[in-house]
């Protein structure tokens, strides 16, 4: 059983600026909610209460979003607007949040092995928030990925086809197919050039790992862009058969950019219509 879910969102969030200059871009609403409760809800509906945050300077909000607001709360206190806080009420109520601070942006690898002590010798699943998923009121990409771990046992990422123009902004997979949508990945790239990518399958902000990757990732030596790389790490694993990726059923919204936050933002709007 996967009880943990860890939430790297030490990053700056340069693409946002100047909105991140205070605010964490975890913060940043679709609609009326933060991404990061969209992630948050999202661990919950997989079956797991707590939530192990590696945070940043400057990401404050985000501790105080997950606690409760008394004056607020006084407020509104017998009034309709009590609706708006029914949903974050309840995520307070059934999850305990935790975290530590990654003092030094060393890259994701290094994010989630500061986020060791958190988790402890245990699988777990990494959500990162401003990667909004949704499949409508079917299984959440996070719990559709606990089923695949019940059944393999190791560790696990998102895919979904991109462009192959697009290869360079994220991790790319190579494997061989074992089910429909799902692979035993051989190889693995971090952000390579179209002309050099290996496939088109790549790899979305959610993890299921096993504790092993925290000794992999000290031993892992920085690499692209001088950080270190999940990627790189998941390769010792999957250099043993000990890596699935899967193509996930539902839709992804890349939040870390403008055109995928404005696309997740007409999205939630017209659902909720
Ligand atoms: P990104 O590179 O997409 O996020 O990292 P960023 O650096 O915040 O955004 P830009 O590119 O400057 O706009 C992917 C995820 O990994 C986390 C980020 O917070 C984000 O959720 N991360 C990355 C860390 O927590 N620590 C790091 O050292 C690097």
């Amino acid at each position: 059983m996967i009880r943990k879910c860890l939430f790297p969102v030490a990053g700056y969030g340069t693409r946002f600026l100047p909105a991140t200059k205070a605010v964490p871009k975890e913060m940043l609403p679709i609609l009326t909610k933060p991404l990061m409760q969209y992630g948050v809800e999202e661990a919950m509906n997989a079956g797991m209460s707590t939530m192990a945050i590696v945070t940043g300077r400057s990401k404050k909000a985000i501790e105080d979003h997950f606690d409760i607001n008394y004056e607020i709360e006084d407020q509104i206190k017998g009034t309709d607007k009590e609706n708006y806080l029914i949903g974050i009420r309840e995520v307070i109520s059934k999850c305990t949040f935790s975290y530590t601070r990654q003092i030094q942006m060393k890259g994701l690898g290094h994010a989630i092995l500061t986020g060791e002590p958190l988790i402890g010798n245990e699988p777990f699943a990494v959500i990162l928030a401003d990667d909004l998923c949704d499949n409508g009121s079917d299984d959440g990409v996070l719990a559709q990925m606990v089923k695949l771990y019940d059944k393999y046992k190791c560790s696990i990422v998102a895919i979904e086809e991109v462009n192959p123009s697009e290869t360079k902004k994220y991790g790319i997979i190579d494997g061989t197919q074992i089910e429909d949508g799902i692979y035993r990945v051989h190889n693995m790239v971090e952000k390579p050039n179209p002309k050099d990518a290996l496939t088109n399958l790549a790899i979305i902000g959610r993890y299921i790992l096993t504790p092993d990757i925290f000794d992999i990732i000290r031993d892992t030596k920085p690499g692209k862009g001088g950080e270190i790389q999940i990627t790189d790490t998941l390769m010792t694993q999957a250099s043993i058969g000990n890596v699935i990726a899967y193509k996930f059923k539902g839709k992804r919204f890349d939040c870390g950019s403008v055109d995928g936050f404005v696309e997740a933002t007409n999205y939630f709007y017209n659902q909720s219509k």
